[in-house]
């Protein structure tokens, strides 16, 4: 029997209600230098919270947003229409382990507080996906949020991304008042 979390409509409204704005989003997103022109795609983007404070230095590239559960992205649609960068930030439904992008499409791929929602047997699958996906050169930055972060998971997913052909470029703790999380920023092995 699988202890990993349903993802549905009401399972989508309410992270959208209680967490839909967590400050992990922010701390993660001004932890990463950001081009201007940059692609960026957010694997599990909930409300899409991340690609919204990323538009503040993404000035004139594309925020994709993906998830698999169509509740999360309408309510992610809503939340980005008001906003400046509406024009430029999109949504698309799939899961991490199939991403509806062709390859060398991004210059940052985002997985914030989403991983450990790929599914065990996905995940191998998805840190591929997250390759393609990814220009030379791009980044792929991950952010646990750290009351649930232990060793073990710390350790078995930097070990997972290794043998999946990322290199680990630095790691880090972030925290701002009540809320920390652990951030790893990684790249493709040459
Ligand atoms: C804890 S929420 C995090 C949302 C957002 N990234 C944030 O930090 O606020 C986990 C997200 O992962 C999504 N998710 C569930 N299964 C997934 C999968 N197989 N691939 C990608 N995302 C998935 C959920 O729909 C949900 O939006």
């Amino acid at each position: 029997m699988s202890d990993e979390p349903t993802w549905d409509r009401a399972t989508a409204d309410w992270y959208a209600t209680n967490y839909g704005e967590y400050a992990t989003n922010r701390l993660g997103v001004a932890a990463i230098e950001f081009g201007q022109g940059d692609v960026v795609v957010d694997i599990g983007c909930g409300t899409g919270s991340a690609l919204r404070a990323a538009a503040e230095w993404v000035t004139s590239g594309r925020l994709i947003g993906v998830d698999p559960v169509p509740r999360m992205l309408e309510i992610a649609k809503q939340r980005a229409l008001s906003h400046p960068a509406a024009a430029r930030i999109e949504f698309l439904p799939g899961p991490a382990h199939a991403l509806p992008l062709p390859a060398d499409t991004a210059d940052v791929v985002l997985a914030f507080d989403s991983f450990d929602h790929w599914g065990e047997r996905n995940k191998l699958a998805g840190l591929h996906e997250v390759r393609r996906v990814l220009r030379p050169g791009g980044r792929f930055v991950v952010v646990k949020d750290g009351a649930v972060a232990n060793a073990a998971s710390r350790d078995g997913f930097v070990q997972l991304a290794t043998s999946a052909g990322f290199e680990l470029v630095h790691e880090r703790q972030l925290s701002d008042g009540d809320v920390a999380c652990r951030l790893w920023q990684l790249r493709c092995k040459g």
